[in-house]
């Protein structure tokens, strides 16, 4: 079966990515998840200077969700420039470089200098709930600011295309969406993680995490990410890479009829081992087949919209 899907131009061999900042820590690991059948796969967010991260422990499991403030660290451009070059070179599946910064003058700087290593595709983190902007809160809150940014960083990067990944912890997602949009986005990753949330340690009446809370992602966060996926193609007709939960086939398929291109598979890797992304092709072929779709990127968007009658958007 053809699994194949284009994305801004890029063509993924199916529709599977690595989610930002998981197990792809160093150009090898992530060689090796694209090897291991992931479409594409996205670098941890790289900062313009090093970034020092949380103190352990920043990951903890619970029930159908997991918490993490990892606390984005990274060793700054220099290390990216070694690294990035034989990632691009080595990996079989198109790779998106995820940036992040505090600042907008800083997404200037760290844009322009990952454009001059020539990624497919890049991914502008304004949504970390553990990273606030200079201003106190993610660039993703604001109407104003997610569009600043966004407008910033597409006039670095050529003809390079830009993905802005935003946050669940807003009001009215598509108000957010239809402003990068407008301010030159090619396309967004919806979502990012929820949150923060708070997991205590009851017998030390502490919070589990060092940074004290973190972003919830996994299995519950699901419906809330197809929602948000749903609301932003109706709102802007623009690709989406749709992330938050996705951990079977089935999930895949449900988030592609949302109206996602691509889905992000993250904390999955978790619960099914580095083999999630063929478990999940295979199990979207078989429901493809078992249901008389052709090809797997004739699902997107093919939620039918008469269930949705009574569903309007936020704005
Ligand atoms: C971290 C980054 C994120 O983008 C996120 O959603 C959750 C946590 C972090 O590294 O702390």
């Amino acid at each position: 079966m053809d699994t194949s899907v284009l994305f801004c131009g890029v063509k993924f061999s199916n529709p599977t990515v690595l989610a930002s900042g998981i197990l792809g820590v160093t150009a090898s690991s992530l060689i090796n998840v694209a090897r291991h059948g992931a479409g594409g796969v996205t670098t941890k967010s790289v900062w313009y200077k090093e970034h020092a991260g949380h103190r352990n422990p920043v990951i903890v499991v619970g029930d159908h969700y997991m918490l993490n403030a990892v606390g984005l660290p990274d060793a700054g451009i220099e290390k990216t420039r070694v690294e990035l070059p034989k990632l691009l070179k080595e990996s079989p599946s198109p790779v998106i470089v995820s940036i992040v910064e505090r600042s907008i003058a800083d997404f200037e700087k760290i844009a322009e200098e990952v454009a001059k290593l020539k990624p497919p595709l890049i991914e502008v983190n304004i949504s970390c709930p553990n990273v606030d902007d200079e201003f106190g809160k993610p660039f993703s809150c604001s109407t104003v600011e997610a569009g600043k940014v966004t407008r910033a960083v597409k006039k670095r990067v050529g003809k390079i295309p830009i993905i802005v990944k935003l946050s669940p912890n807003v009001t009215n997602i598509v108000e957010i969406a239809r402003s990068v949009a407008h301010n030159g986005a090619d396309a967004i990753c919806a979502i990012n993680t929820l949150g923060p949330g708070l997991m205590i340690d009851i017998e030390m009446r502490a919070s589990v995490l060092s940074n004290g809370v973190g972003g919830i992602s996994g299995p519950a966060i699901k419906p809330l990410a197809v929602r948000c996926v749903y609301d932003i193609h109706r709102a802007t007709g623009l690709p989406i890479i749709g992330t938050g939960g996705v951990t079977t086939g089935r999930d895949a398929v449900e988030m592609m009829m949302a109206g996602a291109t691509l889905v992000g598979v993250g904390t999955a890797v978790h619960y099914r081992g580095i083999d999630v992304f063929k478990k999940i092709i295979q199990e979207i072929e078989d429901w493809c087949k078992k249901n008389n779709v052709k090809m797997v990127k004739n699902l997107v968007g093919i939620l039918d919209s008469r269930s949705m009658k009574n569903v309007k958007l936020v704005s």
